[in-house]
């Protein structure tokens, strides 16, 4: 009986380290993804987001012409609804001077991914 309680134990503590570890790594890859992201982002050759939108910490000297780029998960609380502005501001807007990112093929659908991560994280 003591016997099997400890291997009990010793299982579920086991468990609770590996889920800890796997918790840890989920965050460190979202991170990583948030971080490319970014990159993407302030590329101004990619994303160059800056050119119309401030994003805080994201470079100085932003630009106007698009809303500031803040408080996204309460704004766009679907990801998906944000993604879908990124791709294509066209969907919202048919006069969006916002580029159509994901449908005139400027980002891939990876760097789409990893941009929308980013936006959604600020
Ligand atoms: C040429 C200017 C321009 C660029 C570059 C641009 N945007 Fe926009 N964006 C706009 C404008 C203008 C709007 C306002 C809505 C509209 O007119 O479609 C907007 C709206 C948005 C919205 C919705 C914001 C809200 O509060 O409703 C998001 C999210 C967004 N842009 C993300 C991005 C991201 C991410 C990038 C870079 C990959 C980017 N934009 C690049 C002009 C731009």
């Amino acid at each position: 009986m003591r016997k099997s309680f400890r291997l009990v134990s010793v299982a579920i503590s086991t468990l609770t380290l590996l889920s800890v570890v796997s918790i840890a790594t989920v965050n460190a890859s979202d991170e990583s993804v948030i971080k490319e992201g970014k990159k993407i982002a302030l590329n101004n050759k990619k994303g160059n987001c800056l050119a119309c939108h401030l994003i805080t910490g994201g470079g100085e000297q932003p630009g106007n012409i698009g809303p500031p780029l803040i408080v996204m998960k309460a704004r766009f609380p679907d990801k998906e609804v944000l993604k879908a502005q990124i791709s294509d501001a066209r969907d919202k807007n048919p006069n969006s001077i916002m580029p159509p990112f994901g449908a005139h093929g400027i980002l891939t659908a990876d760097e789409l991914d990893k941009v929308t991560e980013y936006i959604y994280s600020l």
